[in-house]
């Protein structure tokens, strides 16, 4: 079967975290097409569509090819009759598509079916007229027709980003959706043990029960072990699901963690680390360069901390900063140190050996990194 991915804003990402996802599951494909904002895949298997987009945090939305007809408008009529009854209510991706929604309405009144047609503005007109459940949603990519099979949980998302308890708009905060994409490029399926050394107010944490892992957050700050605590007392209440995971929280600073916890105890390390001081974009190159410094120093201490805490075949996903300065990267060259410490440095796929998640407005570069051991 060829299934399609609508890709979120960073389209080399979302397909790295597609393909690790079904990697994880033992999932064989085949990719058919890659562009900036599509992946279309085929394989055998036929996919947990539900289950997949409430673990995928960079895709938009998902669906499945089916037989075409000798035109657009026929295909979506005889797919309508085969798997609706009664009213027949449906949506074709896309405002512009509504004279093809109109003449498809007409044919099944000629045919003399009850037919609703429903304007398309976004994914919440198919999940107010439940129309991915009714099987009355399809998205037309190069003329071949697709039925929306699964729609990214944007409530979810949103309520625990604006919604939790504890929150601190100074040290900056890591988007959920991106935290997610994280643990899933680990390729580690739950119940594994999750760490993020650096975890502020906890998003990746959360995400990290929703999705069913047990968490270990710690920070070198009060305040953030504070809203951390306060955030997943919040998430475990709200969803109960998540009472029979393990979360263990506490005051570290990372260059001691291995005094903390046990040898050999964690799966994953995800994590976005201190970044250094937020940016307005008018520092000087020596301040970047100072802060480079000691951005290398913090981070080739903590590896040497992972390495004593990592399970033996552990995974981590690491983000390196860089800064854009003068129209050109400032990069903390801290790769050989870490690997220099006993980790390999592990590829994403054949095109990208990092991932580089950057919004164009923004100063700060966020280059994301998978180290194993040795
Ligand atoms: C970029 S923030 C992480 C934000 C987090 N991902 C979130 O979304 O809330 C970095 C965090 O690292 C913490 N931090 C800075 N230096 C540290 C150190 N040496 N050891 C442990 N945590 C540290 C800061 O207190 C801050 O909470």
């Amino acid at each position: 079967m060829l299934y399609l991915f609508e890709l979120g804003h960073q389209p080399h990402i979302s397909i790295a975290e597609i393909e690790s996802v079904l990697k994880a599951h033992q999932v064989t494909f085949e990719e058919k097409l890659q562009t900036d904002r599509f992946f279309v895949l085929y394989t055998e298997d036929p996919l947990d569509m539900e289950s997949l987009m409430d673990q995928l945090g960079g895709t938009k939305l998902m669906g499945f090819y089916i037989e075409q007809r000798k035109s657009i408008e026929q295909t979506i009529f005889e797919f309508l009759l085969e798997n609706q009854t009664g009213k027949i209510v449906f949506s074709v991706e896309n405002a512009k598509n509504r004279n093809l929604g109109i003449a498809i309405k007409r044919k099944l009144k000629d045919a003399n079916y009850s037919a609703r047609y429903i304007e398309y503005k976004n994914t919440a007109t198919l999940l107010h007229n439940k129309l991915v459940e009714k099987k009355g949603a399809f998205f037309i990519l190069h003329g071949e027709v697709f039925v929306i099979s699964g729609i990214q949980k944007l409530e979810g998302f949103a309520q625990r980003d604006f919604d939790k308890p504890g929150v601190d708009a100074k040290s900056g905060m890591l988007p959920p959706k991106l935290a997610r994409i994280m643990i899933n490029l680990a390729r580690k399926t739950p119940p594994a043990t999750v760490l993020d050394p650096f975890c502020g107010s906890g998003v990746l944490l959360m995400e990290a029960l929703d999705m069913g892992y047990h968490v270990v957050g710690s920070d070198n700050s009060a305040r953030a072990i504070e809203d951390t605590h306060k955030n997943i007392e919040w998430i475990v209440t709200a969803e109960p699901k998540i009472q029979k995971l393990s979360s263990h929280v506490f005051l570290e600073d990372v260059r001691n963690i291995s005094h903390s916890l046990q040898p050999k105890s964690i799966d994953i390390i995800a994590t976005e680390p201190y970044m250094g001081k937020p940016l307005t974009g008018k520092e000087g190159e020596l301040f970047l360069k100072e802060q480079r410094q000691e951005l290398k120093d913090l981070y080739h201490d903590a590896f040497r901390e992972f390495h004593t805490i990592l399970k033996d075949d552990g995974v981590i996903i690491f983000i390196i900063p860089r800064f854009y300065y003068r129209k050109e990267w400032i990069i903390i060259d801290c790769l050989r140190e870490i690997l220099s410490l006993g980790f390999v440095q592990v590829p994403f796929n054949k095109d990208d050996d990092t991932l580089l998640y950057h919004r164009v407005s923004q100063h700060v570069g966020r280059e994301i990194f998978q180290f194993v051991k040795k």
